[in-house]
C-alpha cells in the first residue's frame, strides 16, 4: 500500500505464538522493555505488537470496542504511552468480520468507528484478520478498513491476515502493507517448508510498502536450532516481516544470537525490497538468491532432507553481477572466503547456510583501507 509505511519489511513481536489468548499489559510492557536492554529494538524490532483476546466480550453501550480492563488496566491508550516511552510502536489485532477467530466483537460494518478507536489510543499498526467473514468479498471487507485507517490521519501500518485466500498477492499491494500468504504456521518444521515452499513462488509480488508475509517467526518455540535458524535465513531471504513470536523475555542466547543477526537483518531490510527466489530447488536442496541495494547478492543454500548435504552453485546462477572473484562472506560464521564463481557448502539436515557475495572485492581482502589504515580489519 502506498502509504508511505513498511517500506523495508515491518520487524517486531506479536504474543500470539508463544501466548494465544493469554495476552496483558504487563506482558507487552516487559517485552518492551526487553526489546530496549537486549538491543534488539535497535537492530530494528520496533512494533510491540497485540494479538487476539485484548477487549471485552460486547461493544461499551456507543458501540466502541473496550479493552479487557483485567488484562489491560491502562487501556490500550497507556499501554501504548508506554511502549511510545521506550521508542517502540503498537500493534493492535481485528477481524475483517462479525467476530474475532476467538470471538471478540469484529470490525465488519464497524470499520470506521474501530479505526478511530485505534487512532485515539495511538496505535501504529493493524493486524486484520479473516475470521467471520459472512462471505462478503475481500473488496468490501479491506478497502473499507484500509479507507478508515487513511481517515484518521495517523499513520498505521495495515496487515492483512487473509491466509492467501482471494490470491491476496495479486490485490495485495492496493489494499495493504502485508498480507499473509498461508495458513497459520505452528513450530515445527514440516509447517514452516510447506509455508516456505508456497511464499517463496510469490517474489514478484512483493516491493517497499507491500510483502508477502509467511506468518510470524517460531524461532524459540520448539524447532532444533539448526531449524530455527533455517527459518530466519529462509524469511530474511524472502524478505519477510520478521516479528518474533516467541516469549523474549526468557529467550535463550542461543535463540537470541538468531533474532539478533545483524548481517541476515540488513538482507532482510535491504532497501532494494526484492524478495528472493529459487535458482534451482531439486532432491530437497534448494539455492535462492536475493539481489541488495550495493550490487551484492544474498545467497541462501537450503537442506530439506535429514543428512548432511552439499549445495552448490555459481555466481553467475545467483546473477552476481559479472567479476574475476567474489568476497563470501558466511552471514552466520562471519567467515569470509573468496571464489573465481563457485558457491559451495557442506549443509546439514533442515539447515541453511547463507552468503553474502560481494563482486570484485575478493582481491582486497585483507588489505589496508586507504583512509582508515590497517586497523580498519
Ligand atoms: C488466526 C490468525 C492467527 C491469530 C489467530 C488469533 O488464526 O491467522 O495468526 O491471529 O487468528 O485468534
Amino acid at each position: 500500500l502506498d502509504n508511505g509505511l513498511a517500506r523495508t519489511p515491518p520487524m517486531g513481536f506479536n504474543d500470539w505464538n508463544a501466548f494465544g489468548c493469554n495476552v496483558s499489559e504487563q506482558l507487552i510492557e516487559q517485552t518492551a522493555d526487553y526489546l530496549v536492554s537486549s538491543g534488539l529494538r535497535d537492530d530494528g524490532y520496533n512494533y510491540v505488537n497485540i494479538d487476539d483476546c485484548w477487549m471485552t466480550k460486547n461493544r461499551d453501550s456507543a458501540g466502541n470496542l473496550v479493552p479487557d480492563p483485567a488484562k489491560f488496566p491502562d487501556g490500550i491508550s497507556g499501554t501504548a504511552a508506554y511502549v511510545h516511552a521506550k521508542g517502540l510502536k503498537l500493534g493492535i489485532y481485528e477481524s475483517a468480520g462479525t467476530a474475532t477467530c476467538a470471538g471478540y466483537p469484529g470490525s465488519l460494518n464497524h470499520e470506521q468507528q474501530d479505526a478511530n478507536s485505534f487512532a485515539s489510543w495511538g496505535v501504529d499498526y493493524l493486524k486484520y484478520d479473516n475470521c467471520n467473514n459472512q462471505g462478503v468479498p475481500w473488496e468490501t471487507r479491506y478497502n473499507a478498513m484500509r479507507d478508515a485507517l487513511h481517515n484518521t490521519g495517523r499513520a498505521i501500518v495495515f496487515s492483512m491476515c487473509e491466509w492467501g485466500e482471494d490470491n491476496v498477492w495479486t490485490w495485495g499491494a492496493g489494499t495493504g502493507n502485508l498480507w499473509r500468504t498461508t495458513g497459520d504456521i505452528n513450530a515445527s518444521f514440516g509447517s514452516m517448508l510447506s509455508i516456505f515452499h508456497s511464499n517463496v513462488q510469490l517474489a514478484q509480488y512483493a516491493g517497499p510498502g507491500a510483502w508477502n508475509d509467511p506468518d510470524m517467526l517460531e524461532v524459540g518455540n520448539g524447532m532444533s536450532f539448526t531449524e530455527d535458524r533455517s527459518e530466519f535465513s529462509l524469511w530474511a531471504e524472502m524478505a519477510a516481516p520478521l516479528i518474533a513470536g516467541t516469549d523474549l523475555r526468557s529467550a535463550t542466547a542461543a535463540t537470541l544470537s538468531l533474532y539478533g543477526n545483524k548481517s541476515v537483518i540488513a538482507v532482510d531490510q535491504d532497501t532494494l525490497g526484492k524478495q528472493g527466489t529459487e535458482v534451482s530447488s531439486s532432491g530437497g536442496l534448494d539455492v535462492l538468491t536475493k539481489p541488495l541495494s550495493n550490487g551484492d547478492v544474498s545467497v541462501a543454500l537450503f537442506n530439506e532432507n535429514s543428512s548432511t548435504a552439499t549445495i552448490s552453485t555459481t555466481a553467475a546462477a545467483v546473477k552476481a553481477p559479472s567479476s574475476s572473484s567474489y568476497k563470501l562472506t558466511n552471514l552466520w560464521t562471519n567467515a569470509v572466503s573468496t571464489s573465481s564463481g563457485a558457491i559451495s557448502a557442506s549443509v546439514p539436515g533442515h539447515g541453511t547456510v547463507m552468503f553474502r557475495v560481494s563482486p570484485g572485492s575478493g582481491s582486497s581482502v585483507g588489505t589496508t583501507h586507504p583512509l582508515l589504515g590497517a586497523s580498519s580489519h
